[in-house]
Protein backbone atom coordinates (compact mmCIF):
# COMPACT_ATOMS: atom_id res chain seq x y z
CA UNK A 1 0.00 0.00 0.00
CA UNK A 2 1.25 3.52 -0.93
CA UNK A 3 1.95 5.40 2.55
CA UNK A 4 1.59 9.03 2.66
CA UNK A 5 1.98 11.61 6.29
CA UNK A 6 -0.81 13.27 7.48
CA UNK A 7 0.70 16.41 9.55
CA UNK A 8 -1.19 15.92 12.22
CA UNK A 9 -1.35 14.23 15.46
CA UNK A 10 -4.95 15.03 15.74
CA UNK A 11 -6.56 11.41 16.40
CA UNK A 12 -10.18 12.82 15.31
CA UNK A 13 -8.98 13.91 11.82
CA UNK A 14 -6.43 10.77 11.35
CA UNK A 15 -10.04 8.48 11.33
CA UNK A 16 -11.73 11.09 9.48
CA UNK A 17 -9.34 10.92 6.54
CA UNK A 18 -8.30 6.94 6.95
CA UNK A 19 -12.30 6.92 6.43
CA UNK A 20 -12.24 8.21 3.08
CA UNK A 21 -8.57 7.49 2.03
CA UNK A 22 -7.75 4.73 4.02
CA UNK A 23 -8.85 1.55 1.44
CA UNK A 24 -5.71 2.61 -0.89
CA UNK A 25 -3.41 4.90 1.17
CA UNK A 26 -1.35 4.27 4.37
CA UNK A 27 -1.83 7.47 5.71
CA UNK A 28 0.32 8.02 8.72
CA UNK A 29 0.81 10.73 11.54
CA UNK A 30 3.39 12.66 13.25
CA UNK A 31 3.74 10.77 15.55
CA UNK A 32 4.13 7.45 13.12
CA UNK A 33 7.21 9.48 11.59
CA UNK A 34 8.89 10.15 14.82
CA UNK A 35 8.31 13.69 14.48
CA UNK A 36 7.52 15.33 18.19
CA UNK A 37 8.55 19.14 17.69
CA UNK A 38 6.25 21.92 16.93
CA UNK A 39 5.82 22.95 13.54
CA UNK A 40 5.79 26.39 12.55
CA UNK A 41 2.62 27.64 11.28
CA UNK A 42 3.32 31.35 11.41
CA UNK A 43 1.92 32.55 8.23
CA UNK A 44 -1.22 34.42 7.34
CA UNK A 45 -3.15 32.75 5.22
CA UNK A 46 -4.66 29.06 5.16
CA UNK A 47 -2.91 28.17 2.57
CA UNK A 48 0.44 29.54 3.93
CA UNK A 49 0.01 27.58 6.63
CA UNK A 50 -0.50 24.45 5.22
CA UNK A 51 2.07 24.62 3.07
CA UNK A 52 4.34 25.52 5.81
CA UNK A 53 3.41 22.30 7.38
CA UNK A 54 3.93 20.04 4.49
CA UNK A 55 6.97 21.50 3.16
CA UNK A 56 8.42 21.30 6.88
CA UNK A 57 7.88 17.64 6.87
CA UNK A 58 9.29 17.06 3.37
CA UNK A 59 12.43 18.88 4.15
CA UNK A 60 13.00 17.37 7.73
CA UNK A 61 11.68 13.95 7.25
CA UNK A 62 11.58 13.37 3.67
CA UNK A 63 8.12 12.10 3.30
CA UNK A 64 5.34 12.71 0.56
CA UNK A 65 3.06 14.51 2.65
CA UNK A 66 0.40 16.36 2.94
CA UNK A 67 -1.12 19.18 5.76
CA UNK A 68 -4.53 20.89 6.64
CA UNK A 69 -5.24 24.40 7.67
CA UNK A 70 -9.32 25.23 8.52
CA UNK A 71 -10.68 28.81 9.75
CA UNK A 72 -13.80 30.40 10.55
CA UNK A 73 -14.64 33.21 7.95
CA UNK A 74 -16.90 35.77 9.30
CA UNK A 75 -18.10 38.05 6.41
CA UNK A 76 -19.01 40.79 8.84
CA UNK A 77 -16.08 40.85 10.22
CA UNK A 78 -13.96 40.92 7.19
CA UNK A 79 -13.16 37.20 7.32
CA UNK A 80 -12.14 37.27 11.09
CA UNK A 81 -10.85 34.65 12.69
CA UNK A 82 -9.88 33.05 9.65
CA UNK A 83 -6.48 32.02 9.91
CA UNK A 84 -6.20 33.09 13.27
CA UNK A 85 -9.20 31.17 14.51
CA UNK A 86 -7.83 28.61 16.90
CA UNK A 87 -6.11 31.49 18.79
CA UNK A 88 -9.06 34.02 18.53
CA UNK A 89 -9.89 35.22 22.07
CA UNK A 90 -5.92 33.92 22.92
CA UNK A 91 -2.85 31.33 23.23
CA UNK A 92 -5.34 29.25 25.50
CA UNK A 93 -6.68 28.22 22.36
CA UNK A 94 -9.94 28.35 24.66
CA UNK A 95 -12.89 27.37 22.42
CA UNK A 96 -15.94 29.07 25.06
CA UNK A 97 -14.16 32.39 24.72
CA UNK A 98 -13.69 32.53 21.53
CA UNK A 99 -17.38 31.82 20.80
CA UNK A 100 -18.16 35.19 23.28
CA UNK A 101 -15.45 36.97 21.26
CA UNK A 102 -17.25 36.06 18.14
CA UNK A 103 -20.87 36.46 19.59
CA UNK A 104 -19.65 39.98 21.26
CA UNK A 105 -18.01 41.28 17.73
CA UNK A 106 -21.35 40.35 15.83
CA UNK A 107 -23.32 42.04 18.32
CA UNK A 108 -26.14 44.50 16.64
CA UNK A 109 -24.70 43.50 13.08
CA UNK A 110 -27.40 42.22 10.55
CA UNK A 111 -25.30 39.97 8.82
CA UNK A 112 -24.45 36.90 10.49
CA UNK A 113 -23.23 35.33 7.49
CA UNK A 114 -19.86 33.18 8.09
CA UNK A 115 -18.26 30.20 6.49
CA UNK A 116 -15.56 27.30 7.43
CA UNK A 117 -12.77 27.15 5.25
CA UNK A 118 -10.33 24.28 5.03
CA UNK A 119 -7.20 24.38 3.20
CA UNK A 120 -5.24 21.14 2.06
CA UNK A 121 -1.45 21.23 0.72
CA UNK A 122 -0.30 18.20 -0.80
CA UNK A 123 3.45 17.77 -2.07
CA UNK A 124 3.54 14.64 -3.78
CA UNK A 125 6.57 14.32 -5.97
CA UNK A 126 8.43 16.94 -7.00
CA UNK A 127 4.52 18.57 -7.24
CA UNK A 128 2.84 20.93 -4.52
CA UNK A 129 -1.04 21.12 -5.13
CA UNK A 130 -4.11 22.96 -2.93
CA UNK A 131 -7.37 22.16 -2.05
CA UNK A 132 -10.33 23.72 -0.38
CA UNK A 133 -13.50 22.71 0.91
CA UNK A 134 -16.01 25.71 2.10
CA UNK A 135 -19.37 25.21 3.90
CA UNK A 136 -21.33 28.17 3.60
CA UNK A 137 -24.12 28.95 7.20
CA UNK A 138 -24.95 31.80 9.85
CA UNK A 139 -23.65 32.26 13.42
CA UNK A 140 -26.69 32.53 15.83
CA UNK A 141 -26.51 34.42 18.98
CA UNK A 142 -26.06 31.78 21.63
CA UNK A 143 -24.21 28.27 21.54
CA UNK A 144 -26.75 25.45 20.97
CA UNK A 145 -25.88 21.73 21.22
CA UNK A 146 -23.06 19.31 22.29
CA UNK A 147 -21.10 17.12 19.62
CA UNK A 148 -17.99 18.56 17.75
CA UNK A 149 -15.72 21.15 18.31
CA UNK A 150 -14.49 24.80 18.12
CA UNK A 151 -17.09 26.74 16.93
CA UNK A 152 -19.52 24.24 16.31
CA UNK A 153 -22.11 25.26 18.64
CA UNK A 154 -23.08 28.44 17.03
CA UNK A 155 -22.11 27.48 13.48
CA UNK A 156 -25.72 26.60 11.58
CA UNK A 157 -24.71 25.12 7.96
CA UNK A 158 -27.06 27.04 4.97
CA UNK A 159 -29.96 23.90 4.30
CA UNK A 160 -30.17 23.05 8.03
CA UNK A 161 -31.86 24.47 11.05
CA UNK A 162 -29.38 22.44 13.80
CA UNK A 163 -25.86 23.73 14.64
CA UNK A 164 -23.10 21.58 13.68
CA UNK A 165 -22.77 20.69 17.34
CA UNK A 166 -26.38 19.39 16.79
CA UNK A 167 -26.43 17.69 14.24
CA UNK A 168 -23.79 14.73 14.77
CA UNK A 169 -20.70 13.74 13.83
CA UNK A 170 -22.17 11.51 10.85
CA UNK A 171 -23.78 14.15 9.21
CA UNK A 172 -21.30 16.83 9.90
CA UNK A 173 -18.62 14.48 8.44
CA UNK A 174 -20.27 14.07 5.04
CA UNK A 175 -21.07 18.16 4.69
CA UNK A 176 -18.09 19.80 6.34
CA UNK A 177 -15.35 22.19 4.96
CA UNK A 178 -12.76 19.27 5.89
CA UNK A 179 -14.77 16.65 3.83
CA UNK A 180 -15.13 18.32 1.30
CA UNK A 181 -11.29 19.44 1.08
CA UNK A 182 -10.66 15.46 1.25
CA UNK A 183 -13.18 14.41 -1.35
CA UNK A 184 -10.92 16.46 -3.52
CA UNK A 185 -7.64 15.35 -2.09
CA UNK A 186 -9.08 11.91 -3.10
CA UNK A 187 -10.15 11.94 -6.28
CA UNK A 188 -6.42 13.71 -6.98
CA UNK A 189 -4.63 10.74 -5.50
CA UNK A 190 -6.99 8.21 -7.55
CA UNK A 191 -6.53 9.72 -10.39
CA UNK A 192 -2.59 10.03 -10.39
CA UNK A 193 -0.59 7.74 -10.75
CA UNK A 194 2.63 7.82 -9.14
CA UNK A 195 4.38 4.92 -8.89
P1 LIG B 1 -7.40 23.48 12.44
O1 LIG B 1 -6.61 24.16 11.40
O2 LIG B 1 -8.16 22.29 11.91
O3 LIG B 1 -6.60 23.14 13.67
O4 LIG B 1 -8.54 24.48 12.91
C1 LIG B 1 -8.24 25.74 13.50
C2 LIG B 1 -9.39 26.18 14.38
O5 LIG B 1 -10.56 26.39 13.58
C3 LIG B 1 -9.80 25.16 15.42
O6 LIG B 1 -9.03 25.31 16.59
C4 LIG B 1 -11.26 25.53 15.67
O7 LIG B 1 -11.35 26.65 16.53
C5 LIG B 1 -11.71 25.96 14.28
N1 LIG B 1 -12.32 24.82 13.57
C6 LIG B 1 -11.73 24.05 12.61
N2 LIG B 1 -12.57 23.12 12.17
C7 LIG B 1 -13.72 23.29 12.86
C8 LIG B 1 -14.98 22.61 12.84
O8 LIG B 1 -15.21 21.64 12.11
N3 LIG B 1 -15.91 23.08 13.69
C9 LIG B 1 -15.70 24.13 14.53
N4 LIG B 1 -14.56 24.79 14.58
C10 LIG B 1 -13.57 24.38 13.75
Amino acid sequence: MKKIVFATNNLHKLQEVREILGKSWDIVSLLDIGCLEDIPETANTLEGNALMKARYIKEHYGYDCFADDTGLEIAALDNAPGVYSARYAGESKDSKANMRKVLNKLEGKLDRSARFRTVIALLLKNREILFDGIINGTIIESPRGSTGFGYDPVFVPKGYSETFAEIGNSIKNTISHRALAVEKLKNYLNETNID
